[in-house]
């Protein structure tokens, strides 16, 4: 950390984005310096990607001034903008999954300067950079094949691919785990410690508060102050950014779970799939929330997939004790299954379409009368779903795509609750949702649960599960390591199990 004085690197002032009848940003001033990580904190939709994508050339500003090392700066495309300087990690990952690590890695480098190179030279150049940054990564992989969390560190060589003066860090920890995203903030220390500006941008309180040294708050696009962390606090943080002061993070549980009755709601036995997971059991009941936690690569994604008929795994599975046989995600949605995937963009949006159709895609049965769809029943369901989570949206035909990355997580949860299911599977359910919405998200999973339907929470976030669960399964390396009531569930007893460190 080097000290106050020297003039910022990156100066904003009055920036200001409308998208039609969309105001993104309304007046928003920056001021970054070199050598320090400045974490921008705002809630979903309040303006950060935007300003990020304006910084990097993506988007042309409507108003306001910006300087970069002194000069005039005003990027037109995303060329010019690394050209000057300035490298970025989007939220959303925006790699090719038919390409290799390699190849995207290098995809955004101007032709002009790279010439012709061969592939040899392009993977040795490709492995450089990730032995460099320390990333547990094969250069020679198809992306396609990666986990979400190994995707997010090919995202974050790319970005880091350019050498910069000012580093761009959108929500690069969302789906890291604890040890993936320690690599991160190793890299974050070196590129401070180079002289570089980092603009941070997380909704996990914990890491902003140990990252940061600056700290800007914007709401609804506007400006509202920038503090330094070491004259901070939490919940200071937090009521400036919401607007108002939060207590608790977790909501209170509605009703005891029922009575583990004879016969549980939902069953697993043995559920195999050879070289991801074996032998798999445990049980829900109706009202009771399971939480699933592993480190990633432990198998819990692939095991929620096979659950939801997804993909194919040896093993049984009962409703209210009936054995069934899930063909695919249509017959599982049928049962009464519902699964919200941790990857949106791939399996849980479909972004170039309306709020409203992504909202009632998985429950057209229930909106349509003698095979037709019955429009105003659609508009009013998907109004409905709007306000209960609160998703920020111009109205609900708005395109999906163009919903702040939290928001569209609040749309995915939605399209699920709107199938009213009787089973439903939640694969990161917070991944990039702020503070205040998180909160939402919670008290609709608890009321959700008193209404009887069984929840399993998969989540990389331990106080999330240990927060909301009522007991929590712990996976390692593909098998089942431990159940345990959440009430005997201390932190460090989790990761024992899940680090395969208990006796
Ligand atoms: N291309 C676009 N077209 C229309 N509206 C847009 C577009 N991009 C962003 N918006 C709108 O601008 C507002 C700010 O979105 P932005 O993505 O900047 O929020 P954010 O602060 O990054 O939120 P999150 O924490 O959820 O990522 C939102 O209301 C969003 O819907
Ligand atoms: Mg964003």
């Amino acid at each position: 950390m080097s000290s106050t004085q020297q003039p910022p690197v990156l100066c904003l002032r009055q920036v200001a984005k409308h998208f039609g009848p969309v105001t993104a940003l309304k007046s928003v001033d920056l001021q970054v310096e070199r050598g320090r990580v400045h974490t921008l904190l705002g809630e979903n939709g309040a303006g950060k990607s935007t300003l990020m994508k304006i910084l990097a050339g993506v988007h042309s500003s409507s108003a306001g001034e910006m300087w970069l090392r002194g000069e005039p700066y005003a990027p037109a495309t995303p060329q010019e903008a690394a050209r000057s300087g300035l490298a970025i990690v989007f939220q959303e990952l925006s790699l090719c999954n038919n390409l290799s690590v390699a190849e995207n890695i290098l995809a955004t480098r101007e032709p002009s300067r790279l010439g012709w190179i061969s592939d040899a030279k392009l993977v040795a150049t490709a492995k450089a950079l990730v032995d460099d940054l320390g990333l547990p990564i094969n250069v020679h992989a198809k992306v396609g094949d990666l986990s979400m969390a190994q995707r997010q560190l090919v995202e974050i060589a790319k970005g880091l691919s350019h050498d910069a003066d000012v580093v761009i860090l959108d929500e690069p920890t969302s789906s890291l785990s604890d040890s993936e995203a320690e690599i991160l903030f190793r890299i974050i220390g070196r590129l401070t410690e180079r002289g570089k500006a980092v603009i941070y941008i997380s909704h996990r309180m914990e890491e902003i508060m140990r990252l940061s040294d600056d700290i800007t708050v914007v709401r609804d696009g506007e400006y509202i102050t920038t503090l330094k962390k070491d004259e901070t606090t939490t919940s200071e943080l937090i009521s400036l950014m919401v607007g108002r002061p939060m207590e608790n993070m977790f909501p209170p549980r509605l009703a005891e779970p029922a009575e583990s009755s004879a016969t549980p709601l939902f069953s697993v036995q043995g559920l195999t799939r050879p070289s991801e997971f074996s032998d798999i059991s445990f049980d829900v009941g109706a009202g009771e929330i399971l939480g699933f936690f592993g480190l990633i690569g432990s198998g819990r994604s692939e095991v929620m997939n096979a659950l939801f008929g997804m993909c194919h795994a040896e093993g049984k599975i009962r409703l209210d004790g009936e054995t069934v046989q899930l063909a695919d995600a249509s017959d599982a949605i049928k049962k009464g299954l519902g699964f919200v995937t941790e990857n949106r963009k791939e399996q849980g949006l479909v972004l170039n379409q309306t709020v409203r159709a992504n909202i009632t895609m998985a429950s057209l049965s229930q909106i349509s009368a003698g095979g037709i769809l019955q429009n105003a029943r659609e508009r009013r369901q998907a109004s409905e779903e709007v306000s209960r989570l609160g998703v920020r949206t111009h109205s609900i035909e708005t395109v999906v795509g163009t919903l702040s990355g939290g928001n569209q997580q609040k749309v995915v949860l939605a399209k699920w609750l709107a199938t009213r299911p009787r089973v439903l599977i939640l694969d990161e359910p917070t991944r990039g949702v702020d503070v205040g919405a998180k909160f939402e998200i919670y008290r609709l999973i608890r009321q959700l649960a008193a209404e009887g339907t069984a929840i399993i929470m998969v989540s990389s976030e331990l106080p999330e599960i240990l927060g909301m669960a009522d007991r929590v399964a712990v996976m390692a390396e593909g098998r089942l390591a431990a159940i345990l009531p959440v009430a005997e569930s201390t932190p460090e007893r989790v990761m024992a199990h899940a680090t395969g460190q208990h006796a």
